[in-house]
Parts: C-alpha cells; structure tokens; sequence
C-alpha cells in the first residue's frame, strides 16, 4: 500500500526531518535561494503542498523560522526557500553550505485557491521578498499554463541590486504568454524597466475584474495601496487574497503566537481573501 500525503506530520508535527542542501544561488547581497532534498524516502516521497504554504526551517542547535516554499509543487522530491538574513536562524542558514544538513517541518498552513484561480485571469502583485511565496504560484501557473487565461505580474524592489529571480524574469519578459512588469523605486544606468512604486504600474495593465483572481504579497505597507487599485479596477474583495506574516512557533495552531482577529496565520492563513481579512479587522 502506498503512503498518503504528508503522513509524517500526522505521525507527530513537531518533528524537524533532516534535509540536505542541495543548490545556493546567491540572489542578493541578503538573500539565498537554497534547494533542499529531503533525506527520508518516505517523507520525500509523501511530501506535497500548496503554493502559498510555509515549512519551519530548523538549524539544529540554533532555532527555527516560518519560511515559505518558493519552488512550484510540481517539483517533486525538493522544495526551494528564497531566505533573507534577518537574524540568528537565517543567519545560521546563510552560513551553510551544499550538503549540510537542516530541518523543516511542515508543509503548514493554508496555501492559495489554486483551483479557484484556475479558468480565470490571475494578477499578482510583488514587493520585496514578497516575491518568495508568489514565486511557488508563478511557477506552478507556467507549469500549467493551459488552465489559466491572461497572467499579469507586478514586481516591485528598492532598487535593482534588490530584484529577486532577476535571471529568470529577464527571460519571462520576452514571452508572449506572461506580462510581467518590473519597477525600483530608485534607478541605476543598469536598469531599463520601470521606475516608480508598484502601484504606478496599474495605469499600464488592462483588468477583466470579473475574470481576474489577484495575489499580493509584499511588505505591509503596500497593502493597502495595492488594493486600492484593485478595486478602482472593479475587483471583488473575495477575489483578492494577501498573504500575512506573524511571528510564529508551532506552525499549528497550538501557541497562539500568530493571532490574528480571532484565528491563527499559521493554519487559517498565511493567505487570506481580502474579505476575511476585512472581517478579521486587520490592519491592511
Ligand atoms: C508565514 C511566513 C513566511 C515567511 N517566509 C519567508 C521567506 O520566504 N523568506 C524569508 O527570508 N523570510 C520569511 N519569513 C520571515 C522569517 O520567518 C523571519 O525573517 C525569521 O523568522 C527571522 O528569524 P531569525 O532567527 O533569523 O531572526 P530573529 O533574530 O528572530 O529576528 C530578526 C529580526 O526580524 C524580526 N522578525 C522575525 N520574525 C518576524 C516576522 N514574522 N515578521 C516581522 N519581523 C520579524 C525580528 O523582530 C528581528 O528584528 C516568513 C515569515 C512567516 C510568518
Ligand atoms: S504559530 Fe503557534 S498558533 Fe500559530
């Protein structure tokens, strides 16, 4: 009999299972895309998640930290974390090399409506390394890209030293099936994309609102902003979703360090429609 999905975490979730790196890019100055494969076959085999999920990344001996999966969920039997230095844990990440070993636990959380979004338009809308979670999602959607009709992505950084996945998305700007538009708030001669902030580049996109799903994925402030034209674009707020980042522990809903209204991130979101962020009174 074969093994059901992600049957380890019902054995017992608080387990970190030991991976090993398998590839680091270098993104940014601050930022690591790490390819992990997980050492057990069992686990790596049963291993599957949503686009928009997190796993708890462990360096033994030093701590863990909500990361999110930036790989599609296609790719079977490795999962990819694009990670920011922020502090002891990712610190400590930054620092290994290929073939160390760390441990994730998880998939956690709740993912986005894929198969809502399938048959429809999809905007998405990054800033930062917003783009981590979106990046699974993109990924996903050019593995599938027959279920979607018109994919826009609006990514928006500081400046283009900050600018994520640039290698790939200087090849996704010359394909017909995608409009991605780049911008940085602050320009160098090396830059030949747009200036300005994210939300500037709503006057250059055509929006079917009652065809569209959107994602948004960025640092806080820009929430707000974003929605804003979204719906002078005539979007439903059930069909915008965010993605929230608390502090997190468990990952499953048992600390309650990730309130947020009356539910947790760690299981009812991270990803939210805008709707229930709205009557979970959040701050957007
Ligand atoms: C669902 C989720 C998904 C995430 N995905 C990613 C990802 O894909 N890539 C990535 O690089 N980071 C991601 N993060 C953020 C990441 O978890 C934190 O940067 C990490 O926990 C910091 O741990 P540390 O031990 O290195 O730093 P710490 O020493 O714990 O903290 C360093 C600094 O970061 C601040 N900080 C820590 N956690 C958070 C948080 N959740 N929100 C705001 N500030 C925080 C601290 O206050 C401190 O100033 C995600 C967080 C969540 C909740
Ligand atoms: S992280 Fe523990 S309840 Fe969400």
């Amino acid at each position: 009999m074969t093994a059901s999905k992600n049957q380890h975490l019902a054995a017992n979730p608080y387990r970190p299972w030991p991976t090993r790196i398998t590839s680091i890019v270098d993104l940014t100055e601050n930022e690591k895309l790490f390819e992990l494969r997980i050492i057990d076959d069992e686990v790596r085999d049963t291993f599957r998640f949503d686009s928009g999920q997190f796993v708890e990344m462990s360096i033994f001996g030093v701590g863990e930290a909500p990361i999110s999966i930036s790989s599609a969920p296609s790719k079977r039997g490795f999962i990819e974390l694009c990670v920011r230095k922020a502090g002891d844990v990712t610190g400590a990440l930054h620092s290994k090399r290929c073939g160390d070993i760390i441990g994730i636990r998880g998939p956690f959380g709740r993912g986005f409506p894929i198969q809502e979004m399938k048959g429809h338009d999809v905007l998405l809308v990054a800033g930062g390394l917003g783009i981590a979670p979106l990046k699974s999602l993109i990924n996903q959607i050019h593995d599938e890209r027959h279920e979607f009709g018109k994919v826009t992505i609006l990514y928006g950084a500081r400046n283009p030293s900050e600018v994520l996945f640039r290698y790939q998305f200087d090849m996704w700007k010359h394909r017909d099936d995608f409009e991605l538009i780049l911008t940085v708030d602050e320009a160098d001669d090396s830059w030949a994309d747009e200036v300005g902030v994210v939300t500037k580049l709503f006057d250059k996109i055509e929006i079917d609102s009652a065809r569209t799903y959107s994602a948004i994925c960025g640092p806080p402030v820009m929430y707000r902003f974003v929605i804003d034209e979204m719906r002078k674009k005539g979007m439903d707020v059930d069909r915008i979703f965010v993605s929230f980042e608390r502090r997190m522990k468990c990952g499953i809903g048992k600390c309650g360090h990730c309130g947020v209204g009356h539910q947790y991130t760690c299981i009812d979101g991270p990803v939210f429609s805008y709707w229930e962020a709205m009557n979970l009174q959040e701050a957007i």
